[in-house]
C-alpha cells in the first residue's frame, strides 16, 4: 500500500486542488474508504459541493441539495443505520467469498467495503446529496454528474471519497433525521475525509474493449457469423 500524504495543517481553501490536471485527476480517482477522522474544515466542504453545483442537469433545473453531516452523535446515528443496510447486502457476497477460487480482486473489494461499514462513525464528513422530484419522479441523471464532480474536486484537493447508496435501504427514516422533506429524498451519501492511503490508477476495462466506432464491434461480428 502507497503512502498517503499527511493531513495538512491549515489548509489554504483559495489555493488547494487548483493545480492538479483535469484528465491526471479523473484517471486517479477511485473509492477511497480508509479515511482518517481528523475533521475537514467546512470552507473545504463549501468547495467541493461548489464543483458539484457546476454540473450539468436537465433544462439546468440543478436539483441538489448536500447536507454534510459532522457532528459525532448525528454520525454515529447514521452508521449504524448503513452498517445494518450493509451487513443484510453482503452476506450472501460474503458467503460466496469462502470460496477458495473467489476472485481476489472482489474479496478485496467486500473487504474495502466492509472496513467503511464498521468505521463509517468515525468518518468525519457524511455528505448526503438530494434531489428535488419533478413531476413525482427522481432526477437522479441530473443529480450524479454533480456527485461525480464532487468526488473528483475531494481528489484534487486531498480529500478521499467514496459514494455509496445503501443507506436508501432505510427508506425516509434518513430523509427525515436530516430534514428532507418527501419531495426532496436524497440519493447518495459520500463518505468524505482525509485519505489514509494513497491515490492511485483504479483497475478499470481498458478503452479498446468498451469504444466503439460507427457501430458496435458484436454487432458486426454477429452480422458477419450469419453471413456464412
Ligand atoms: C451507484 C453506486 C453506488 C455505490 N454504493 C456503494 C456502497 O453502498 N458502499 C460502498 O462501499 N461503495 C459503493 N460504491 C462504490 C463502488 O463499489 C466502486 O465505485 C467500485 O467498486 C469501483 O471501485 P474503485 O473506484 O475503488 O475502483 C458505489 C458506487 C456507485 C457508482
Amino acid at each position: 500500500m502507497k503512502q498517503a500524504p499527511p493531513v495538512p495543517g491549515r489548509v489554504d481553501v483559495a489555493s488547494i486542488g487548483e493545480d492538479l490536471p483535469l484528465l491526471e485527476g479523473i484517471r486517479t480517482t477511485l473509492s477511497i474508504r480508509r479515511l482518517r477522522p481528523e475533521p475537514v474544515p467546512p470552507a473545504l466542504l463549501r468547495k467541493v459541493c461548489e464543483a458539484g453545483t457546476f454540473a450539468p442537469s436537465g433544462g439546468n433545473r440543478q436539483p441538489w441539495t448536500f447536507v454534510a453531516v459532522t457532528e459525532p452523535e448525528r454520525r454515529a446515528w447514521v452508521a449504524e443505520r448503513y452498517r445494518a443496510a450493509f451487513d443484510a447486502y453482503i452476506a450472501p457476497a460474503r458467503k460466496a467469498a469462502e470460496a477458495p477460487d473467489f476472485p481476489a480482486a472482489r474479496r478485496r473489494n467486500i473487504e474495502s467495503a466492509a472496513w467503511l461499514s464498521d468505521h463509517l462513525h468515525e468518518v468525519p464528513v457524511h455528505l448526503f446529496v438530494a434531489g428535488r422530484l419533478r413531476r413525482g419522479d427522481p432526477q437522479f441523471q441530473s443529480v450524479f454528474p454533480a456527485i461525480q464532480n464532487v468526488l473528483l474536486a475531494c481528489r484534487a484537493v486531498g480529500l478521499g471519497a467514496c459514494l455509496t447508496m445503501l443507506h436508501l435501504a432505510h427508506g425516509r427514516q434518513i430523509d427525515e433525521y436530516l430534514g428532507l422533506a418527501e419531495d426532496n429524498p436524497s440519493c447518495a451519501l459520500i463518505a468524505v475525509g482525509w485519505p489514509a492511503v494513497a491515490y492511485r490508477r483504479p483497475v478499470r476495462r481498458p478503452v479498446d474493449e468498451v469504444l466503439h466506432f460507427e457501430r458496435y464491434r458484436d454487432a458486426d461480428e454477429k452480422d458477419a457469423k450469419k453471413k456464412t
